[in-house]
């Protein structure tokens, strides 16, 4: 029945073996090996049930249950023998069977296809990698609250533009990317929960014949329920995109912090000092240490981005069901998420042992005229001026401290008068950076009180 210079899964419509280059276009074995243990979890399930709906015999399904035990041993130790000719995981997982067990493995592939098969396991990797995913995000909002509880009252400066914009403080700065990395936790969460229907039982595309269970498949690999919708099991790759998407956007708020990160870390900002475990030296500068963990991570967003688009490119106007494009969804989606892991823990890494230089902090909080709305909101509240006008009449005064080479506090009393006569030496009490970030209590604000109700609440709710 089998035609051995043919393929052994489908020979017996087939004269002739494929050509060299169609073997090596048409085998994904070298990447979607990496989704072995899932297709035996599948396919366990798969024979399990079929012996439970009686489409299989129990011995058999036994035989199929020990077999694959077997292979899947042999995978994890490294002995097992890929074959190219085999195409793909599921099939070298089949032959290999076959060998071991010899007939029952023909009984395996009952009511299912690889197109069901291959929907299964790639779910369940991208569903293991979501559940990474979300252990690194959990470690890196811890790492970043221990910053912000620790410098809860230490003030810097905040920028808009780049510019010194008022005072902020270092627990203020540390939880604006918990809240960040809090909306990525959540986007992971609510992507698992949306991808967790089970596609295995779809078959090819139209379902199977075969009395089969996808009620029992789905709850034994913890899928919530079965997909509802055979055609659309087979050709939705939605999960690997909506994966992919959230890596992006996570990506993207870690190389907005790498950047800050590498900006800070410079001798011109000394705001923080790496740790030696997260920086390297160079070889010909000795002074040197470079943020090189953190300009890696600004630019993972770059392939990461690549694989979303990548595979967007490759998914749209594919005709329902499955096409053989879609064998290109595995390698983008691998690459992205080994470099979103490994970039949530350089980050976290990084987090843990950062120093952050207080006394510089401080030092440029206090510089670039940063509390010049405080000066201002000072003119409104005291002298009862429009704010508009207040804006003009502090915007006089920085031009004049500006021009004097001073900073705002260092003004006299005249000069403050010599702009507007009514300024009074009250003014002087809002023109410290401290006061400046104790006085913005608003919900939200940067006053440490309100930094700590924000940790406070974030501790809680992990
Ligand atoms: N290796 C294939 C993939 O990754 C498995 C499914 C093949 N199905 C088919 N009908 N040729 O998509």
């Amino acid at each position: 029945m089998t035609d051995q210079s043919s393929n052994q899964m489908w020979g017996g419509r087939f004269a002739a073996g494929p050509d060299a280059i169609m073997e090596a276009i048409n085998a994904s074995i070298g990447f979607d090996q990496r989704m072995a243990a899932q297709d035996i979890a599948g396919s366990r399930a798969h024979a399990a049930m079929l012996a439970a709906t009686g489409v299989i015999s129990d011995s058999d399904a036994e035989a199929i249950r020990e077999g694959l035990l077997t292979v899947l041993s042999e995978i994890q130790s490294g002995e097992f023998q890929f074959s190219t000719a085999l195409e793909d995981i599921h099939m070298n997982v089949e032959a290999r069977l076959k060998e071991i067990i010899g007939e029952p493995a023909g009984r395996l592939h009952t009511g299912r296809s690889r197109n069901d098969q291959v929907a299964t396991d790639f779910k369940l990797w991208v569903r293991d990698q979501l559940d990474a995913a979300e252990s690194g995000l959990l470690a890196l909002i811890r790492a970043l609250l221990a910053q912000a509880e620790a410098g809860a009252d230490w003030v810097m400066p905040g920028f808009t533009h780049l510019q010194t914009a008022q005072p902020v403080t270092w627990g203020h700065h540390m939880m604006a990317y918990v809240e960040m990395f809090g909306r990525d936790l959540s986007r992971v969460r609510d992507a698992r929960t949306r991808m967790n229907e089970s596609p295995l039982g779809a078959a090819a595309l139209a379902g199977t014949s075969f009395p089969i269970d996808r009620h029992m498949t789905a709850e034994a690999l913890g899928f919530d329920r079965p997909a509802a919708n055979s055609l659309d099991a087979v050709s939705d790759r939605d999960f690997a995109l909506e994966f992919l998407s959230t890596a992006s956007i996570c990506a993207m708020h870690l190389s907005r912090f790498a950047e800050e990160l590498v900006i800070w870390s410079s001798a011109q900002f000394r705001f923080v000092s790496l740790s030696d475990r997260f920086s390297t030296g160079s070889s010909i500068m000795p002074q040197k240490k470079n943020p090189d963990a953190a300009e890696l991570i600004r630019a993972k967003v770059g392939r990461i981005y690549g694989a979303n688009t990548g595979l967007m490119m490759v998914m749209k106007g594919l005709p329902l069901t499955y096409s053989k494009d879609m064998q290109e969804d595995k390698e983008q989606v691998f690459d992205a998420a080994d470099n979103w892991m490994l970039a949530l823990a350089a980050m976290e890494g990084m987090v843990k042992d950062m120093t952050a230089n207080r006394e510089s902090l401080a030092a440029a909080a206090g510089s670039g005229f940063s509390t010049a709305t405080d000066l201002a909101d000072w003119l409104v509240r005291v002298l009862g001026l429009p704010f508009r006008d207040a804006h003009h009449v502090t915007g006089s005064l920085v031009a004049m401290a500006e021009s004097k080479g001073c900073d705002l506090p260092d003004l006299t009393l005249d000069d403050m008068q010599s702009v507007h006569a009514d300024i009074t030496q009250d003014v002087y009490s809002v023109l410290g950076v401290q006061n400046s970030v104790n006085s913005r209590q608003s919900y939200g604000g940067t006053a440490p009180d309100q930094v700590r109700i924000q940790i406070e609440r974030w501790k809680a709710n992990l």
